[in-house]
C-alpha cells in the first residue's frame, strides 16, 4: 500500500521521504528554472493586428498591478537580425513594426526621434559606431546588452500605465526626458505640454523653473521638472509637488549632482534631501535615484571642475572643449571597470560624486539606476550639443539611450515594491 501511494505522487512523496532528500536538488532546479523564466513576455501580433501578450506563468515577484499588455503593437526585433545588419534597435530610432504612424509625419519630433535632424542628434558615422559597439557588447555576453538592443517601448509601458513617470533633475535629466519621449514617440500626439499651462489653474507655478509632459494612452504621462540642486528641490519643488499633480502612486527618477563641484556642498545637498525624504516619503512618488553621470573633459579624471583638480580648458577658438577617453580604464564583459592605474580608482568607484551620494541613497533604501560604468566608454559622443561641444552632455542616440535600458532593468528589478497605478484601471464613476 505504501508503494501505491509513492507511485501516485512520486515527487511529493520523495520530498517527504527523508531517505530521498537527493530529490530536492531536482525540485530546486525546476523551481529556479521557473523563477528565472518569470517576467518575460512577448508582444505577438494577432490577425487583427492586436498585441497578444505571451506571458510566462505568474512569477513570485510579479505584483498584481503589473499588466504586460500594450496599447500599441511593437514586434520585437531580435539580435540576429541586427547582427546581420538588417535592423537597428528601437532605442536607436528604428521605426515601429509592423506599422507606424508618427514616424511618417513631417515634423520636429518625428525627425529627431529617428535621429535624422532637428536637434542634438549624433552624426551618422557616430550612430554606426555606437551600434557596432553595442553589438560587440552583446557578442561578448555583457549582462543586459542583448536586452538593450531588443528593448521595445511596450516593455516600458506597463510601468507608466495609469501614472506619471517624473524625471526630475538638471539638464542631463532634461536630455534623458527627450530620449525617453523619443523612445515612446508613437504613444503621444507629438505635442509637448508645458507643465505651467497644465497646472495654471492650481496656482503652483511660483518657484517652478520649467518642465513639460507628454500624454500617453490609459491615463499615463511622462513629465520632466527641472531642478538643478538638492536644496532647490527640497525647498521649492517638492513642497509644491502635489499641486503639480504628483501622486504617491507615481514614479520619480531623480538626480542632482553635476552642478555641484565641491564634495562638501554635494554632501550638504544630499543630507537635505535625505531628511526631507525620511519625513515625507509616504507623500512622494516611488523614488528611484539615477547615479551621477560621467564627464570626459581633458583633465585627469574627466571632471570639468572638482575639489583640488585642474579646471577643464576650452579650445582657443571658442568652439567648445576637447573630450578624451578615460585612459587606462576599461569596461569588461561583466560590466565592471578595470584599471592598472591607482589614480583611476575613483573612476572605478563611480567618480567622486557617486562616492558621496550612493551610500546615502542605499541607506535610505532608494533603488538606483546605474549608468556610470556603461557611460565610461562613451566619450566620443559629447558633441553637437547646443552648437558647442561640451564633455558632459551627449548627442542622441548614445548615453541617454543606454540609460533607458538601465532604467527599465531597475524598474523591473524593483517592481514588487512599486505601488499600483493611481489612475488605472479607471474607477467606475470616476472622472
Ligand atoms: C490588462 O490591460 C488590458 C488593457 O487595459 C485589459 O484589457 C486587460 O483586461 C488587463 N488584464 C488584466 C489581467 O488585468
Ligand atoms: C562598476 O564597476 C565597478 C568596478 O569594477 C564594480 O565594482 C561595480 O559592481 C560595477 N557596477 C555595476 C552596476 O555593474
Amino acid at each position: 500500500m505504501a508503494n501505491k501511494a509513492t507511485g501516485r505522487r512520486p515527487l511529493v512523496q520523495a520530498c517527504l521521504d527523508r531517505r530521498n532528500w537527493l530529490f530536492l536538488p531536482v525540485v530546486g532546479v525546476l523551481v529556479l528554472g521557473l523563477l528565472s523564466m518569470s517576467g518575460f513576455w512577448d508582444c505577438v501580433k494577432s490577425d487583427e493586428g492586436k498585441c497578444e501578450v505571451h506571458a510566462v506563468p505568474a512569477a513570485i515577484d510579479l505584483p498584481r498591478w503589473f499588466n504586460a499588455s500594450c496599447p500599441l503593437v511593437y514586434q520585437r526585433i531580435h539580435y540576429d537580425e541586427m547582427a546581420r545588419g538588417e535592423a537597428r534597435p528601437y532605442l536607436m530610432g528604428e521605426r515601429q513594426r509592423p506599422g507606424c504612424v508618427n514616424c511618417d509625419k513631417d515634423e520636429l519630433w518625428s525627425h529627431f526621434c529617428q535621429f535624422r535632424s532637428h536637434g542634438p542628434r549624433c552624426p551618422p558615422h557616430d550612430q554606426q559606431l555606437l551600434f557596432d559597439t553595442l553589438l560587440d557588447r552583446a557578442k561578448v555576453g555583457a549582462p543586459g546588452s542583448r536586452e538593450l538592443l531588443e528593448l521595445t517601448p511596450c516593455d516600458l509601458f506597463p510601468y507608466i500605465r495609469g501614472r506619471t513617470l517624473w524625471l526630475v533633475g538638471d539638464s542631463m535629466m532634461q536630455e534623458f526626458m527627450r530620449a525617453l519621449q523619443c523612445f515612446m514617440y508613437e504613444f503621444w500626439d507629438l505635442e509637448t505640454k508645458p507643465l505651467d499651462t497644465l497646472i495654471a489653474d492650481k496656482g503652483a507655478t511660483e518657484g517652478l523653473i520649467g518642465g513639460w509632459c507628454v500624454l500617453l494612452p490609459e491615463q499615463s504621462r511622462i513629465c520632466h521638472v527641472r531642478s538643478n540642486m538638492g536644496d532647490w528641490l527640497v525647498t521649492n519643488l517638492l513642497p509644491r509637488f502635489a499641486r503639480l499633480g504628483a501622486l504617491p502612486s507615481d514614479i520619480m527618477i531623480l538626480n542632482f549632482a553635476v552642478w555641484i563641484n565641491k564634495a562638501e556642498e554635494l554632501a550638504a545637498n544630499v543630507m537635505m534631501w535625505a531628511e526631507y525624504y525620511q519625513r515625507f516619503r509616504d507623500s512622494l512618488p516611488f523614488t528611484i535615484w539615477r547615479d551621477a553621470s560621467i564627464q570626459h573633459f581633458d583633465t585627469p579624471t574627466g571632471d570639468y571642475k572638482c575639489d583640488g583638480c585642474v579646471d577643464a580648458k576650452p579650445r582657443a577658438d571658442d568652439t567648445g572643449f576637447n573630450c578624451k577617453a578615460m585612459d587606462l580604464v576599461t569596461l569588461n564583459p561583466a560590466n565592471e571597470l578595470e584599471t592598472t592605474d591607482p589614480a583611476m580608482q575613483v573612476i572605478l568607484e563611480g567618480g567622486w560624486r557617486n562616492r558621496v551620494t550612493l551610500p546615502v541613497m542605499e541607506k535610505l533604501g532608494i533603488p538606483i539606476v546605474h549608468t556610470w560604468n556603461l557611460s565610461v566608454p562613451l566619450w566620443q559622443y559629447h558633441h553637437s550639443f547646443q552648437e558647442k561641444d561640451d564633455c558632459t552632455h551627449w548627442c542622441h542616440p548614445s548615453g541617454y539611450q543606454v540609460w533607458i535600458a538601465q532604467m527599465h532593468q531597475t524598474l523591473r528589478k524593483h517592481r514588487s515594491a512599486i505601488p499600483p497605478p493611481g489612475n488605472w484601471p479607471p474607477q467606475p464613476g470616476g472622472s
